[in-house]
């Protein structure tokens, strides 16, 4: 099996946040994710790397329950978030979505004004008790997604009227409002321009301050920039987990080596 549990010793002060236990995800018949286990800290960025098809996005997930709108998709194994299995029959999915926020690869803005993506989720989850609440929750997201100086003057137009950028640090606001405690995104840069990509690696430095970051990446430069602790994923195993910079510079498994001196992938 792969055990990547951090021993007590390589702990940091980080708190643990996620803790994931001979995790298996089967499509039909597939074996996608193959006996993982893995410790996600809290106020960390943890970076998914590994060729295309390993399992980075089937493994990310499985950390808020994404599969489980997926037919044909099957997870077994734990997956505790500051202790408490995700996959207990008492969660509701919705309610763990608020807390494990999502960002996904191509930026998907509603339909709607830019003030009425961010207050979305704090509308469905009751979160303000009155407009002026709601005002305050709309702008401290938007903040801690470094949108709002951009936006302050326009809140009413179409959150699909901003640039690539813009949209996607509007969802990064969107999935904040809800006062999440850990953020998934999904190649949350691919879609957009090296500028823009910068801005948002800018923000995930951020972000950590607040929340445990998980980024899925086909670049290696970007795990290496924005994260501190790397996965490398491969076949649907999660082959080695460690320090972005041990990885990166004296991986263990040769099988890491060969994927960012650029053998595999
Ligand atoms: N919705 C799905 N239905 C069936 N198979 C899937 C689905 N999503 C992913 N897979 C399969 O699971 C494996 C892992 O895919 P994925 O998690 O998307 O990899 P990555 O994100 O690393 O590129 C691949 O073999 C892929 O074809
Ligand atoms: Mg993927």
């Amino acid at each position: 099996m792969n055990d990547m549990r951090l021993t007590e010793r390589k702990v940091d002060a980080k708190e643990l946040k996620i803790q994931a236990r001979n995790v298996q995800v089967y499509y039909g018949e597939t074996h996608a994710i193959k006996d993982v286990n893995v410790d996600i800290l809290d106020n960390t960025v943890t970076a998914f790397i590994g060729p295309s098809g390993c399992g980075k996005s089937t493994f990310l997930r499985t950390l808020n329950r994404m599969n489980d709108t997926i037919d044909i998709c099957r997870v077994k194994g734990e997956i505790m978030l500051d202790g408490e299995d995700i996959y207990d029959r008492r969660v509701d999915p919705v309610q763990l979505r608020a807390k494990v926020g999502m960002v996904f690869q191509k930026p998907n803005p509603f339909p709607k004004s830019i003030y009425d993506n961010v207050a979305y989720g704090p509308r469905i989850h009751g979160l303000a008790r009155n407009k002026t609440d709601l005002d305050e929750i709309v702008e401290r997201a938007l903040r801690g997604a470094a949108l709002w100086n951009e936006v302050k003057d326009r809140l009413h137009a179409p959150g699909t009227g901003l640039s690539g950028g813009q949209q996607q640090r509007l969802c990064i606001a969107r999935a904040v409002a809800t006062g999440p405690e850990v953020l998934l995104m999904d190649e949350p840069c691919s879609a957009l321009d090296p500028i823009a990509t910068s801005q948002v690696e800018e923000l995930i430095d951020e972000l950590r301050e607040k929340f445990s970051v998980v980024i899925v990446t086909h670049s290696m430069q970007q795990a290496a920039r924005v994260s501190q602790r790397t996965a490398f994923f491969h076949l649907g195993n999660l082959v080695e987990y460690g320090e972005t910079g041990q990885i990166f510079t004296n991986p263990e498994d040769p099988r890491t080596e060969s994927y960012i001196t650029g053998r595999i992938g």
